[in-house]
């Protein structure tokens, strides 16, 4: 039986490399279901709450795929404004409440340490979809299967890479789950590169450090240039205690093709969390990298969903059983060629 049958996923540190290759083993099982070429119907009755109380496109939108694609129904609730969270409710008292109009939920909060304290309340797994500016597993667990596979494609693998991680590091959910997964595997390099303001927090890089990876801090993009990952980062405005705060930062780092030739070597894997900021002042990830086959960018929004559903059929005890439950595509897909 594994060992996420029944569990909440709140944090990276409940995984270790051997449960992490099972989760990448369950998400390659996925591939032709997210792909339209079968369909499965193996959580059909089921139901994922979708509970997102901050901003989201591609977390919220991806749980539910996945949870549709494995057969199962989706409720959601969007933005704090329309929960009774706003009218005072606890998170524990939600959590009792909807975890009984569900089998799992799926979370995203602003505050950090949310999702595990609406855990407590749940009667049900509870998935962390990024709270606040702590943690975002989903997404690191998508992004090191993304790097897994962009590396292997060049022949190469995790083990002594060099990852370039680039902007609000201190506010960047993403590059703190991605961190401490990349930590569990040998040697690997980090280039951190940020204002100093922005930096990696000190208990990141303490556990870089101790983990005996090589860790450089520096402000400048000089000194990359054998990087086999450039992660590049938005500043994540709603973290900062004004709108004129971040601005100081907006637009510090910027990635186009130009950039790009001249600070990394020309197989260097473009990556991002996503949403990149495209207005002008920002547009940290340039659209000119477009056409570069390197930019992995919509790769990782596809892992995601792979990812998720491994995820949810972990939790849900039916990895196994999947194929069972196969029926046919009755419509046309252009996926089913991808
Ligand atoms: N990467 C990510 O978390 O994107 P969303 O904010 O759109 O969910």
């Amino acid at each position: 039986m594994s060992q996420f049958k029944g569990q909440h996923i709140l944090s990276v540190d409940q995984f270790n490399r051997d449960n992490i290759q099972q989760v990448f083993q369950v998400a390659d099982k996925m591939r032709p279901y997210a792909h339209r070429q079968k369909r499965t119907k193996v959580l059909d009755g089921a139901i994922l709450g979708n509970l997102f109380f901050e901003a989201s496109t591609r977390t919220r939108v991806s749980f539910g795929t996945a949870f549709n694609l494995l057969g199962g129904e989706v409720r959601e609730t969007a933005g704090m404004a329309t929960s009774a969270l706003s009218k005072g409710e606890s998170l524990f008292d939600t959590a009792r409440v909807l975890s009984s109009y569900s089998d799992i939920v799926a979370m995203r909060h602003p505050d950090a340490g949310s999702v595990a304290e609406f855990a407590e309340g749940s009667r049900v797994p509870v998935i962390n979809g990024g709270d606040g500016p702590n943690e975002h597993p989903t997404q690191a667990l998508l992004d090191l299967y993304t790097i897994s596979k962009e590396l292997q494609f060049h022949g190469d693998s995790i083990e002594g890479m060099h990852i370039a991680m680039i902007g609000d590091l201190k506010h960047g959910r993403t590059v703190h789950s991605l961190s401490k997964l990349l930590s569990l595997y040998k040697n690997i390099r980090f280039t951190l590169i940020s204002p100093q303001e922005l930096a990696m927090p000190q208990y990141i890089m303490d556990e870089i450090e101790n983990a005996g990876h090589s860790l450089r801090i520096t402000d400048q993009l000089e000194g990359s240039v054998d990087a086999d990952i450039c992660y590049q980062t938005r500043v994540q405005e709603e973290r900062f205690t004004s709108k004129d705060e971040a601005n100081k930062y907006r637009g510090k780092f910027r990635l186009n093709q130009d950039i790009y030739t001249r600070h990394f070597q020309s197989k260097t894997v473009i990556m991002h969390p996503l949403p990149r900021d495209s207005r002008a002042d920002a547009n940290e990830l340039d659209n000119d990298l477009n056409l570069n086959p390197n930019l992995a960018i919509f790769r990782q929004v596809d892992n995601g969903v792979l990812i998720r559903m491994a995820l949810f059929a972990l939790t849900l005890g039916v990895e196994n059983i999947v194929e069972k439950y196969d029926c046919e595509v009755q419509w046309y897909s252009n996926k089913q060629n991808i």
